[in-house]
């Protein structure tokens, strides 16, 4: 999909189809419905009229402009986006998904959005952007009968009388953060023979080659040799070798003086069976996306090697499989995390506290001072937040609120749990430092807990996005499958830092 940004008036514009934004409850009366209207021979106010579209997130309506009109363009969409004091950045993302989505399915290939922002054409054009390549993101990889091969040629993001340099960074930053996304969501939709270990440390060398970042893949002898033993422990039962990724991003006049390191890490457990305490069948097909932490890891450095912040970044992804044999390590074991910590596996599905536990220990060892760390780590999230929320918890209240608002500005909802001592309670063990699992209460929590054990002494956020990282059902703007969460808000938060 070819992108671009135009500032001319919308009757010259040369695609196929016109899709516009509309509030909730507009008249076509006054203003530019009006001159749409106009333009279109009618079309907007007979919708309007009759009641056939009102505005509404996520509502279309789709007309044929034949004989009489104005406009270059021979189709028009109207584009329903709620209230026009709520509409932000989010809902310009989600109103280009929608248009896409729709008019692809009608087999448009050239579509002109006109989001109908005005001041802000950057981050317009950006998020208009993005949402256009989210929404052309399909799980069907691997279909090969009657597969819709549908595709959109050419998107033109549209603002009369805009700021043609800054709609043109936008659609530059949209491309590459949307790309970034998707990249993500296709890693977490591979299955796991797919993408073992070792495919994922090739992804991340061609995006380092690619767009320039450094990279080091531990692999397991040097795990070994950095005592990572709370890791290896859980890659013994499978067949494939355990890597941990470390993508590294430096700015090119960086600051020698400047000691912050931000550090990402992402849980990569490319198929999570279990282990020895076997998951249940149904369903299991979907623990492929159980690397969907390293995955979001990667794909925000993809992006951040294009988008060339002014601070360093550190990515870090542990990968393994998380399978039973002969080998595999037994509920009842003790095994020793890098830290020298000591730590009793109660239950070997919750192996993803295990693996993150040595990489925030390497994280820190290569000069990390701010943590985020982030996993599809417990079941329990889903029963607490369900799909819309993910989990974010840690030690660093500053960090956790910016989390927060810049989720808010992207579209991303975290909701903050408690992380109070008390909870470490349940992860003391009778033979070992600590435990890996801390009962039922609580357990989004508990895996914080245990998480917390190996961040002390930098600022650390934990995401918990097991609810959020795959969806059931596809949105008007975005297909099912893996959604891509907390990538968005992740390029926020350096692009924040970075204008620092
Ligand atoms: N990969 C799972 C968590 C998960 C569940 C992700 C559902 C996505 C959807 C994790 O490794 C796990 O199995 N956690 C256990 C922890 C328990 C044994 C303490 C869980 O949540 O049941
Ligand atoms: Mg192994
Ligand atoms: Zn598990």
């Amino acid at each position: 999909m070819q992108v671009e940004a135009n500032r001319g008036p919308i009757e010259e514009l040369d695609v196929q189809a016109l899709a516009v934004a509309v509030f909730k409850d507009e008249k076509a009366g006054d203003g530019f419905l009006k001159q749409l209207d106009e333009l279109s021979g009618g079309f907007v106010s007979s919708a309007i009229e009759a009641e056939e579209f009102s505005g509404k997130e996520g509502e279309t309506a789709y007309f044929h402009l034949v004989g009489n009109n104005k406009l270059k363009s021979r189709r028009l969409l109207l584009v329903g986006v709620g209230e026009e004091k709520d509409y932000r950045s989010p809902q310009v993302s989600q109103m280009a998904g929608t248009a896409v989505r729709s008019l692809r399915s009608k087999n448009v290939k050239t579509i002109a959005v006109v989001p109908r922002v005005s001041g802000k054409d950057e981050e317009t054009g950006a998020r208009a952007v993005e949402g256009a390549f989210i929404a052309v993101f399909d799980p069907d990889k691997y279909r090969t009968i009657d597969k819709e091969q549908k595709t959109v040629d050419r998107l033109v993001v549209a603002i009369q009388g805009g700021d043609q340099g800054a709609l043109d960074r936008g659609v530059k930053t949209g491309k590459v953060v949307g790309e970034s996304i998707n990249f993500t969501r296709d890693l977490a939709n591979e299955p796991g023979a797919y993408m073992t270990p070792t495919d994922m440390a090739e992804r991340a060398r061609d995006i380092a080659n690619e767009f320039g970042l450094s990279i080091d893949v531990l692999d397991e002898a040097r795990m070994e040799q950095e005592g990572m033993g709370s890791l290896l422990s859980v890659a013994r039962g499978s067949e494939e070798p355990a890597k941990l990724i470390i993508l590294k991003y430096t700015p090119a006049n960086a600051d020698g003086d400047n000691k912050e390191l931000l550090a990402l890490v992402g849980k990569g457990v490319t198929f999570d069976s279990g282990g020895i305490s076997l998951k249940p069948g149904e369903n299991m097909e979907l623990m492929k996306y159980d690397m969907t932490g390293a995955a979001t890891v990667m794909g925000a450095m993809r992006a951040i090697a294009q988008l060339k912040p002014s601070i360093p970044i550190l990515g870090v992804a542990p990968c393994t499989e998380n399978l039973p044999s002969g080998k595999a390590t037994k509920p009842g074991d003790v095994v020793k995390a890098m830290t020298g910590k000591t730590i009793e596996i109660i239950n070997t599905d919750a192996e993803g506290r295990l693996i993150l536990a040595d990489a925030i220990a390497y994280a820190k060892k290569l000069g990390a001072t701010r943590v985020i760390d982030m996993a599809t780590l417990t079941g329990a999230v889903s029963i607490a937040l369900g799909d819309v929320n993910a989990a974010v918890l840690g030690t660093d209240q500053q960090l956790i609120d910016e989390i927060i608002s810049a989720g808010r500005e992207v579209g991303e909802k975290f909701w903050q749990l408690p992380l109070d001592k008390e909870y470490s309670k349940q992860i003391k063990s009778d033979i070992a430092d600590i435990k890996n699992v801390g009962g039922r209460k609580a357990g989004t929590i508990t895996a914080a807990a245990f998480i917390k054990e190996f961040a002390d002494g930098v600022a650390w956020a934990h995401l918990d996005i097991a609810g959020t990282a795959w969806g059931d059902e596809a949105k008007p703007y975005r297909s099912k499958g893996p959604t891509g969460i907390a990538v968005r808000t992740l390029l926020r938060i350096v692009d924040r830092a970075s204008a620092k």
